[in-house]
């Protein structure tokens, strides 16, 4: 029996009810809670009487954590709890619709989802600090079009994720606070005349309230934005772990072999979250697809909004937690970095800034030091552990700073 069944006559063509199913058991423990906070309103109206709400809170916390109470013949979650609260199912959809339920349920799940991608977050990021505080005086060459550019040392760099999994956090904190507000009340578009109390956080307009998928696209570009940082992260550990480079050897727990050639160890945690990232592109993208054209307010096209807000979560969870093993065991080689970092052309700017302290106009020590590059004949004065020294930031004393600044903030 469907939702709907006293208004559309016989049963559903096959195919159209395998069309229209909703995979949306995620939503599940959400929507109960989402449906607790509508039955509150109900006895708040006088609708529901006390052991009405009292059973209703009970029934929806046993059909919360029951998947299998939700049935295949169910059109969606929302249908499934109803069916299962029976004569109170029956009673308790006064004052609304699926509209603002799946709204209302949708939100917490997002709201759920932006705070395990904190924490996750988080998580990686004490794993990149511990790393960093470890190779603080380790030195490297820093890159520009991943060409050699001036020294810096590997505590400086991996702070450079640091800084972007920081920004990750507050793009889904930003997520929250658009899902943190309530579409409850609004029904299917415009209210209901049974005289609900309002709610803390509820949305201001009804149409808008049912209409509105911003928290969606919100948290899956905060999740893309995220796995476009896991993506040049996981780059660098290609880059890094490869024979040309040289510079960390990829741990065993978190690498791969080859199924042919026996001597592979393969950097596939790297490359798969460098690949999910154009996955993870492609839900902000499609969801922005789905959303562009709806007229408003509620059109069933909106359905499309949770596969890949589902799979934006589960591959957020995966995607840090395996990163996190992978650079926790990473082996750096610091003979290697700091034969790198020794190349004397790393130094060329420095030779051209120390011409300016002798009042050399910048573009013309720049020419001096150039021609002398071009011709071999360029010596550098100092070494790279010096010329890191002689810059504020990037020197150790600013890195060993900015560590402990980073490590308060983490944690
Ligand atoms: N399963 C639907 C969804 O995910 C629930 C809302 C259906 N509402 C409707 N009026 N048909 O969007």
């Amino acid at each position: 029996m469907t939702l709907w069944s006293g208004r559309v006559g016989g049963s559903l063509d096959p195919a159209v009810w395998a069309f229209l199913h909703a995979e949306d058991a995620e939503l599940l423990p959400y929507d109960c809670e989402a449906s607790v906070q509508h039955a509150q309103r109900l006895h708040g109206a006088g609708l529901l009487s006390d052991t009405e709400l009292a059973d209703a809170r009970t029934r929806l916390a046993e059909i919360a954590h029951d998947p299998a109470g939700y049935l295949a013949e169910d059109e969606d979650v929302h249908s499934a709890i109803e069916r299962q609260l029976g004569d109170l199912g029956r009673k308790i959809h006064a004052g609304r619709s699926r509209n603002d339920q799946v709204a209302a349920a949708f939100r917490l799940y997002v709201l759920d989802a932006c705070a395990e991608a904190s924490k996750e977050i988080g998580a990686f990021a004490l794993v990149v600090l511990s790393v960093a505080e470890a190779e603080a005086d380790t030195l490297l060459p820093g890159y520009t079009h991943l060409q050699r550019g001036q020294p810096v040392t590997l505590g400086h760099h991996l702070l450079a994720w640091v800084e972007m999994l920081d920004r990750d956090r507050s793009r889904f904190a930003s997520a929250a606070t658009a899902a943190a507000e309530s579409p409850l009340g609004a029904g299917a578009l415009a209210g209901s005349t049974l005289g609900l109390p309002g709610a803390p956080g509820q949305m201001r307009n009804s149409i808008d309230a049912v209409a509105d998928r911003d928290f969606a696209l919100d948290y899956l570009y905060a999740v893309a934005v995220l796995y476009t940082h896991l993506s040049r992260v996981g780059e660098e550990i290609v880059l890094w772990s490869s024979a040309e480079f040289g510079f960390v050897k990829l741990p065993e727990n978190a690498a791969t072999g080859s199924s042919m050639m026996p001597q592979k160890l393969n950097p596939d945690v790297a490359e798969l979250a460098r690949g999910k990232a154009g996955t993870a592109i492609g839900r902000l993208t499609g969801l922005l697809a789905t959303v562009k054209g709806l007229p408003l307010a509620y059109d069933r096209d909106l359905q499309e909004d949770k596969a890949p807000v589902f799979a934006a979560r589960l591959d957020t969870r995966l995607g840090l937690q395996a990163l996190a093993a992978l650079t926790a065991g990473l082996e750096v080689d610091r003979e290697r970095m700091a034969l790198a970092a020794s190349d004397p052309l790393v130094l060329a700017t420095d030779a051209a800034e120390a011409l300016v302290r002798e009042e050399v106009p910048f573009r013309e020590a720049h020419e001096q030091v150039a021609a002398r590059v071009r011709d071999g004949s360029f010596v550098p004065t100092g070494t790279a552990a010096e010329s890191i020294a002689a810059r504020g930031a990037p020197g150790p004393g600013g890195v060993r700073n900015a560590l402990a600044e980073a490590r308060a903030r983490f944690t």
